[in-house]
């Protein structure tokens, strides 16, 4: 029997809940078509009752293309393409604030693509909730495409054409977690890179902004110059008409679209374990 699937949007956001999937098992050659389309028309699907474990969260979403390097040796989850970013990690073992992967979380509250300090950005991200406490933090999403597509013509004049340099040291800084913190092979390893402000989606070839935390400056610009028009446009894309707060319930599995999207985690303090698992493919061409 053929299974029915499904998406429905999310009230008046731009986010579909996707339905009719056991994401466990190996999807069909269609079905990996037909969610690469929704995935691109909505930005964000959520999937409801997804208990993968790590090996077939790490199936799924290499259907989709080459699995993720973790950036630091330090962070990592079952997997070489799995990251666990609750308050614990694939053991139970409590994430220590002041750990790599402590830093790495706290960065994750800022506004971000998944990787835009790389050569080969991250595509897409898939965010799995294996254990969640009484009241979840919700993780928050913008929609840079209609951000983009509302600004006026004169302005989309003025963006289209910019390169934007990104860094993981620049995400980093911003939360204490400066350059000397790393490990010098995580900086030889990864030099800044260049992308395009404006990004076009290969799917249906609509326009975006490119922005992260990661976008350090604008090439050519005056570092402060740039920064500043960086800052004007992320705070532009995250008003309330351009954002979704996703309220996570168990075995929820998000998957969402780097290329369209930003999303930040929100703060979460209490002492009752957060278990999160990340994975995600990267671009296989340059943006
Ligand atoms: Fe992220």
């Amino acid at each position: 029997m053929t299974i029915k699937h499904a998406y429905r949007r999310l009230g008046n956001t731009f986010v579909a809940e996707a339905a009719g999937f056991d994401l466990r098992r190996p999807l069909a050659a269609d079905d990996v078509g037909q969610i690469e389309s929704a995935i691109a028309t909505y930005g964000v699907l959520v999937f409801r009752k997804q208990p993968m474990d790590a090996e077939q969260q790490d199936a799924f979403i290499r259907q989709f293309g080459p699995g993720r390097t973790p950036l630091f040796k330090e962070v990592a989850g079952a997997s070489a393409t799995l990251i666990d970013v609750g308050t614990v990690d694939d053991s139970g073992n409590p994430i220590s604030k002041d750990s790599v992967q402590g830093w790495y979380n706290l960065a994750n509250r800022l506004w971000h693509t998944d990787g835009s300090f790389l050569r080969l950005p991250i595509r897409l991200t898939g965010l799995l909730a294996r254990e969640l406490p009484p009241s979840p933090p919700p993780t928050e999403f913008a929609d840079t495409r209609s951000a983009w597509a509302s600004l006026p013509a004169s302005r989309q004049a003025e963006l289209e054409g910019l390169q934007v340099i990104h860094s993981v040291i620049r995400s980093r800084e911003q939360v204490g977690f400066t350059a000397d913190k790393f490990d010098p092979a995580t900086l030889r390893d990864h030099p800044p890179v260049t992308h395009p402000l404006v990004r076009v989606h290969p799917q249906d070839g609509l326009k975006s902004l490119y922005l992260a935390s990661h976008a350090s400056h604008v090439d050519g610009w005056e570092v402060e110059r740039g920064r500043a028009l960086i800052a004007e446009l992320i705070e532009y894309s995250t008003q309330s008409r351009f954002t979704y707060a996703h309220s996570w319930q168990p075995d929820d599995f998000v998957l969402w679209d780097d290329r369209r999207t930003m999303h930040r985690a929100t703060p979460y303090d209490g002492t009752h374990p957060r278990k999160m698992r990340q994975c995600a493919v990267h671009e296989t061409v340059p943006v």
